[in-house]
């Protein structure tokens, strides 16, 4: 044996144990890929050995050869049999800080419609009123008919309603809850009915297709106009500060009568007349009466014991007003830089 191999042998002794040593003590696999890299990548401790192949003598390269080759083998399923009873990789402790500050989750708010619906609904139930809900979808009958709105009655032109069928609207108002709710109920009723509406609009600044409505209706012995002013002014005066004024026009709708719409003065300006309320002082919020007693009839109340009042209103308007947005649209485009400041 020359002394080149005699040395080689030697030297691929040691390699092997270091390697031993090194892989008994590995933690995961990280480090059994490190040993792995060490050992038998590409520039690795056997590969230099490999290469010296070309210097040494004939008969003597296989025998090196094969040495060489045992070893690979030995290196490569060692490091198997290693992989596979290592347990699956963890995130290890120096990996996971727990000190680290979490990353913040996002939490949504209420839309600011719904926290003035909210608000709305928190008055009235102080005031003794019941929340009441009714479908969106409605019958002919609800829509119109039981609220004295009889068929070719110019009014359900006026109310520009889409059709679903010619018996079922998505409905125009929150009125159709009042039918539903007194069908339900005998006098005293006081509710709200706070919901979606539908109506063909083309969206601009002030109309939307759909928006929300509060419906009002009391009914018991003895209600007059002078009720429905003071919950309206009492309620004005809750949502507006008690400076708010409220003024009743006579108008009109088929299911009340006397018909009113009433105004808030302007909460921009205190009624001396800005840009909000156009010079007027006053801005308008919707229609509201005494409820006719042909709609009592509907519903099997009797209109000679009792009298009752009924009002609607626009959250979007009064939304509008709270925080001075001066266009309906950004209600329903959830940009979160709008929705980010309620
Ligand atoms: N329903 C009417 C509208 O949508 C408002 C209203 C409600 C009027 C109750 C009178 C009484 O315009």
């Amino acid at each position: 044996m020359s002394k080149d191999l005699t040395e080689i042998t030697e030297k691929l002794e040691s390699v092997k144990e270091n390697f031993s040593k090194e892989i008994s003590s590995i933690r995961d696999e990280n480090e059994l890929e490190n040993i792995r890299i060490k050992f038998l990548g590409r520039k690795g401790e056997l590969s230099s050995y490999f290469s010296l192949m070309g210097k040494i003598s004939a008969e003597e390269r296989p025998i090196i050869g094969k040495q060489l080759n045992i070893l690979k083998k030995y290196f490569q399923e060692t490091i198997d049999q290693k992989k596979s009873k290592l347990l699956p990789k963890k995130i290890s402790d120096d990996f996971f800080d727990i000190t680290m500050p979490g990353v913040p989750a996002k939490i949504g708010t209420k839309h600011p419609l719904y926290q003035v619906v909210d608000e709305i609904k928190g008055i009235f139930i102080s005031l003794g009123f019941s929340v009441e809900t009714g479908p969106e979808i409605e019958t002919d009958y609800y829509n119109f008919e039981a609220l004295n709105i009889p068929e070719n009655h110019p009014s359900r032109d006026l109310q520009d309603t889409f059709y679903i069928t010619d018996k079922l609207v998505p409905r125009a108002h929150t009125s159709p809850v009042q039918i539903r709710t007194m069908e339900k109920m005998s006098p005293p009723v006081r509710m709200i009915a706070p919901g979606k509406c539908y109506r063909k609009d083309t969206p601009d600044a002030t109309h939307s297709p759909v928006f929300h409505q509060v419906e009002g209706l009391c009914v018991d012995i003895g209600v007059t106009f002078g009720d429905l002013k003071g919950v309206i002014t009492a309620f004005a005066k809750r949502l507006f500060g008690a400076n708010v004024k409220i003024r009743f026009r006579p108008s009109f709708f088929p299911f009340t009568e006397p018909s009113a719409e009433y105004d808030f003065s302007c909460v921009m300006c205190d009624g001396k007349g800005c840009s909000l309320c156009k010079g007027t002082g006053w801005l308008e919020i919707s229609g509201a009466g005494m409820v006719d007693p042909a709609v009592f009839k509907f519903v099997g109340y009797d209109s000679e014991k009792y009298t009752g009042y009924a009002f609607g209103m626009g959250v979007e308007r009064i939304a509008m007003l709270k925080y001075q947005i001066n266009d309906i649209r950004t209600f329903y485009e959830n940009d979160l830089r709008f929705l980010n400041q309620f």
